[in-house]
């Protein structure tokens, strides 16, 4: 989805790709300096193979596949999946380290049992995993687990910029999602209405259930399931949900990035 008003990309630094995978698709295995996420809007059954560990997704669930992993996927289900493919592609052309690599073979070893990630970094973890690299390790976050975390936080106060918004963490420290980019999933109950802010992150969402509107500057945008759209770097913008539904938005930023160099603010809009 290339945004209008720049020479390629969604944001200044992300990409956002719809994909439609059809029964019996597959890619080559391959890895690439760009780190991609994948996040599953409809379906079940395909297998994303990501440095040798084979994870079966459906709709809901959000798979990483950090830079420089190899990974491949297949849909062995007879249902169409739909899923979001978002990498760090612009900010990695900007830099010009944009490496790809395909495995020698079109699909890559399954060389980890099934659910090996799963034990690795969970709280209970084996002494050598190490948590203090940069690079967070390939991970699938299910859709049930998100969904139960909605639950006992839904009647919290929340965000007041965002509602209830579930970040998903390097499962080994607790940061970022990617180095470049986070990833989160942003819950509206009915009728609920955010205060306006800004900030130097770019932000992209997607509709994943119910309607409901954003105000960027002057500007109204009415949304629904389905619906992606794009809050730029130092707008002031602010959420509304329908008042019969809740609203769940998955959301990408790059505000680790932002956070790393330096270059993070934020404000709210004066009263
Ligand atoms: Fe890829
Ligand atoms: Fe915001």
């Amino acid at each position: 989805m290339k945004h209008p008003s720049l020479p390629g990309g969604t944001t200044h630094t992300l990409t956002l790709n719809l994909q439609m995978l059809k029964p019996g698709e597959h890619a080559g295995a391959h890895r690439h300096i760009a780190g991609a996420i994948r996040f599953i809007t409809k379906g079940r059954g395909a297998r994303l193979v990501v440095e040798g560990e084979s994870f079966e997704i459906g709709a809901g669930d959000f798979a990483t596949t950090p830079n420089w992993t190899w990974h491949d996927h297949v849909n062995e289900s007879n249902e169409t999946l739909m899923w979001l493919d978002v990498l760090d592609s612009p900010l990695v052309r900007l830099l010009q380290v944009d490496f790809h690599e395909p495995y020698k073979e079109p699909k890559q070893p399954i060389t980890r049992a099934e659910g090996s990630s799963y034990c690795e970094l969970s709280p209970i973890r084996p002494s050598w995993v190490r948590s203090d690299s940069i690079q967070p390790p390939p991970y699938v976050y299910r859709w049930e687990d998100t969904e139960k975390v909605l639950k006992a936080v839904g009647e919290r106060p929340g965000d007041p910029y965002d509602g209830i918004l579930l970040q998903y963490a390097n499962p080994l420290n607790g940061g970022p999602t990617l180095p470049t980019f986070s990833c989160a999933i942003q819950m509206l109950r009915p009728s609920e209405k955010t205060s306006s802010h800004r900030h130097t992150d770019s932000t992209i969402y997607h509709v994943f259930r119910g309607k409901g509107a954003t105000v960027i500057g002057d500007e109204r945008f009415e949304w629904e399931e389905g619906d992606s759209f794009v809050v730029p770097l130092w707008r002031y913008h602010r959420h509304e949900s329908a008042a019969d539904q809740q609203a769940i938005l998955f959301v990408m930023t790059d505000k680790p990035l932002m956070e790393a160099l330096g270059f993070y603010r934020q404000e709210a809009l004066p009263q």
